[in-house]
């Protein structure tokens, strides 16, 4: 499918009307690529991330979870390779001696045209940039800014330097006395959460009396001075990863690769998403730690990208964490290696990663559902917008609805709610028509709506409304619960 940037957009404008996702500290105009969750997002993001814990620890033999700190000792990043390896590009002013994000000073120029009435020319000019940032081709967007004789601010000179890399990691100081010169207090804004993983590999290991192959399974939040920004919760400065090392013997790493590759995707499609709007990219330009990667890639409105990355990271991790805390993290493996007779012994071992960003998963799952559905018959227009979420994930999975304000229909509405709040997430709604009720209830993506009305006080059955058909039928009260617990199982 082509790029719809119609489709995000109105995705961006829904997500903000029903309350899913507001922009940072808006009443201040926001902060770039930092968005809030707000009522109904922040319970879709809690049923991703239950829905994954789930399945990566609860209903695994192997796998257990932690949840590490964000602040972690300065060396653990000098060790992973973000120090050195983790950059993006940047230019400086000779005259004036400004240095700059290659990405804002084309992005200012970019602002700039537009201001001038020059969009075509302004959006041209992103899309180069972006595609010269994703092959990091530095000439490239050199040329790109002589090209467009982008001029410093301060000097107004268009004498620029070469592009030089940039550290994405934010970085802070620690500690009372610290000051933003003093080397040895600075400390970073975790860009990923597997490290805190990788130093606890040993803690978990003993105290966990874990046996090779394990895992070890995080979720957390983790921060990223992202080059290109501009794609709403897809590209983040902060954002939240779910991920799991899978701790291995040496020689075996192909197999539980390939093992792990087909089980994410297997998760993903068990939530109920489509498979055509999956596919499986392979890297050829790898990360500083990794032997192999693959991406689980998911059809967007923005085109095919990544949403999941399994990586082969050998013992790169561990080996470096040896290697600067001076601490062994070895295990030692008594099975008997077929081979010689004997146990493998001591070995560091490999390992497979998996790291799927919660963000984007919500992204994923909210794009998926949007559906803008035209109901006109010959008799009148009609039409409405619904989110048809898999049941398990819906922010609210029955809305309680009473016909009118009166006559006792409340409090039957009420008691429903009070005999099904325990299980899952209700919702009680009197205002407005019926009609305008189960509209809302489909912009939120609320797969069960419940009316009760004057029959229900006769022979206590209500009106159950199922989300995607609109189909509508009378059960009996008691047998609600066991429908929706069903449909969310
Ligand atoms: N530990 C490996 C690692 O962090 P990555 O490919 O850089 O690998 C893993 O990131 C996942 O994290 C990506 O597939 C994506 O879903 C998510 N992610 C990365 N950067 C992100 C950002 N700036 N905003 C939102 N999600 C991001």
């Amino acid at each position: 499918m082509a790029t719809d940037t119609n489709t995000l957009q109105a995705i961006i404008s829904h997500a903000k009307e029903y309350g899913f996702i507001f922009p940072s500290s808006e009443i201040y105009d926001g902060l770039q690529a930092v968005y809030d969750y707000g009522q109904m997002g922040s319970e879709l993001k809690k049923n991703i991330k239950d829905a994954w814990w789930k399945s990566m620890t609860q209903l695994q033999d192997n796998i257990v979870g932690i949840d590490a700190a964000i602040f972690m000792h300065p060396t653990t990043w000098k060790a992973s390779g973000h120090v050195d390896n983790f950059n993006d590009p940047m230019i400086d002013n000779k005259d004036s001696k400004k240095r700059y994000r290659v990405d804002h000073l084309i992005e200012g120029h970019a602002e700039q045209l537009k201001a001038d009435g020059k969009e075509k020319e302004s959006e041209d000019l992103l899309a180069a940039m972006d595609a010269l940032i994703a092959k990091d081709d530095f000439a490239g967007l050199k040329d790109l800014i002589d090209s467009n004789k982008i001029k410093c601010a301060i000097s107004g000179t268009c004498n620029w330097t070469d592009i030089r890399q940039f550290n994405l990691m934010f970085s802070t100081e620690f500690g009372s006395t610290a000051s933003s010169d003093d080397a040895d207090n600075k400390i970073y804004l975790r860009p990923e959460t597997a490290q805190g993983i990788f130093v606890n590999f040993l803690n978990v290991q003993k105290t966990g009396r874990m046996k090779i192959p394990f895992g070890i399974a995080q979720i957390g939040k983790a921060f990223r001075n992202e080059i290109v920004a501009r794609q709403f919760i897809f590209r983040m400065r902060e954002f939240e990863q779910m991920e799991m090392q899978f701790f291995i013997r040496p020689g075996t790493q192909d197999e539980w690769y390939e093992f792990w590759k087909a089980e994410r995707l297997k998760w993903h499609l068990s939530l109920g998403l489509p498979a055509e709007k999956y596919r499986y990219h392979d890297h050829v330009k790898l990360a500083h730690y990794a032997k192999a990667a693959c991406d689980i890639e998911f059809e967007f409105p923005i085109g095919f990208k990544e949403l999941e990355g399994i990586h082969s990271r050998g013992d790169f991790d561990l080996s470096q964490h040896q290697e600067y805390s001076k601490k062994k993290q070895q295990y030692f493996d008594n099975d008997v290696d077929p081979a010689t007779g004997k146990p493998y012994g001591n070995y560091i071992p490999y390992v497979i990663e998996t790291s799927i960003g919660l963000d984007r998963m919500f992204l994923a799952v909210m794009s998926n559902a949007y559906m803008e559905q035209d109901l006109s018959t010959a008799e009148k227009q009609d039409s409405r917008v619904v989110l048809k979420f898999p049941a398990k994930l819906a922010p609210i999975k029955m809305a309680v609805l009473p016909l009118t304000k009166k006559d006792g229909l409340p409090e039957i509405a009420a008691g429903i709610i009070n005999s099904c709040k325990s299980s899952f997430r209700c919702f009680y709604e009197e205002k407005d028509s019926i009609g305008k009720r189960y509209r809302r209830m489909d912009a939120l993506g609320t797969p069960f709506c419940v009316t009760v009305d004057h029959q229900t006080k006769e022979d206590n059955t209500v009106t159950i409304r199922y989300r995607d058909s609109m189909e509508q039928e009378r059960i009996p009260i008691d047998k609600l619960k066991e429908v929706v617990l069903q449909a969310i199982e």
